[in-house]
């Protein structure tokens, strides 16, 4: 790629942007890949609106064409296994972003919720590069992309950092991999979900109860390698394309009662696959299941609306609808004792990242 002299010019003043962006809560779950980071099936999330990161990068020339040259910075500090995921990020990229090896990137970022929380970051924090990046390119080599292809270049590009990323660049329900009942869906890129949900879905709230915030003892990478040679990985799949079709006829219809059993019924899987895989290995503390337990007696006697789901940890995201926001509180209230530290986050849908507020 030859430089124009407006690339050089903008450069040699700094190309700056930020962008803001949410992790996101899967209820189909993605557990396994094929090919170049690609999905074995396809999932569905909605975007959260409490745990976000900020991620600030400035872009200045760099005339040896030997780039990216990075550094970074997470919460105004070094963090050598940040920086290193980052360049390893970039590196993928390489491919993709022409105007890459021509930069030395800034990048400082930070995420709303404590690192130790045991949240995944990972999402939230690859989306928000991923933004940052393409947005710099935008300005770069002068182009406009209209909104969606735009997203869908975020998305992309995201996936390559981590797959649940790509999901995070849409605010709403959003998903991704080929599925029959979805048109535009694809498996390399996350879609929002054209549909109104019902009334009970359109502003879900999810509290994350924090059972242990220790580091996961098998990352989401190497777990879901395991699944390469899993016995169960065929019919785990299909069972995931199954669940999203139903899981989006439940939204639709406002059926509650289905949207808890099938979002269940994958947290459920996701954890079973792990526990049979090869070697096999538990996420699950014994609190998760006191908090499940309690959950399931609660339900059955106060008929409250609401379900649980984990992603690959042993934290526990209970999901309820607006409306029941008064019950639920009191069965979180009981649901306290189990969590570490008594540590919870209020979270809720949300409508996805920006960069108005980045100042
Ligand atoms: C259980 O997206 O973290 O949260 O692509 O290897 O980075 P990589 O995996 P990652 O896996 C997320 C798994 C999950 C389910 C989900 O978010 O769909």
């Amino acid at each position: 790629m030859t430089l124009s002299s407006n690339f050089k010019d903008l450069l040699s003043e700094g190309v700056r942007t930020c962008w803001r962006s949410p992790a996101n809560i899967a209820l189909i779950k993605y557990w396994g890949k094929k090919g170049h980071q690609l999905p074995a099936n396809p999932s569905l999330s909605f975007a959260l609106t409490e745990a976000y990161t900020i991620t600030r990068v400035e872009a200045k020339l760099n005339a040896a064409g030997d780039g990216p040259r990075v550094s970074f910075t997470f919460e105004g500090e070094r963090n050598q296994p940040f920086a290193l995921k980052i360049e390893e990020f970039l590196k993928e990229l390489l491919p993709h972003l022409d105007y890459l090896p021509y930069v030395s990137l800034t990048i400082e970022s930070g995420n709303s919720f404590p690192h130790s929380a045991g949240i995944a970051s990972s999402a939230s924090a690859m989306s928000a590069l991923a933004l940052t990046l393409i947005c710099i390119e935008q300005q770069l080599l002068d182009i406009r992309m209209d909104d969606e292809t735009f997203y869908r270049k975020a998305s992309n590009i995201a996936r390559l950092g981590s797959g649940s990323a790509c999901r995070s660049v849409y605010g709403g329900y959003t998903v991704w991999g080929k599925h029959p009942d979805i048109a535009e869906s694809s498996d390399n890129y996350a879609v929002p979900i054209d549909f109104t949900p019902g009334n009970l879905f359109e502003n879900i709230k999810d509290t994350i109860l924090l059972v242990d915030q220790e580091p996961k003892k098998v990352s989401s990478r190497a777990g879901q390698q395991l699944m390469n040679y899993h016995p169960f990985a065929k019919a785990r799949f299909e069972q995931a394309v199954t669940n999203l079709s139903k899981l989006k006829k439940s939204l639709i219809e406002n059926d509650w009662d289905t949207f808890a059993s099938v979002t269940e019924n994958e947290a459920l899987s996701l954890h079973a696959m792990m526990m049979t895989s090869s070697p096999g290995y538990i996420l699950m503390r014994p609190n998760t299941l006191n908090i499940v337990e309690h959950i399931d007696k609660k339900r059955k006697q106060n008929h409250i609306k609401v379900c649980y789901t984990l992603d690959a940890g042993p934290n526990i995201h209970l999901l309820y609808p607006e409306e029941e926001t008064e019950k639920a509180l009191q069965l979180i209230a009981e649901l306290k004792q189990y969590c570490s530290g008594g540590m919870m986050i209020h979270d809720k849908i949300g409508s996805g990242p920006e960069n108005k507020h980045c100042k």
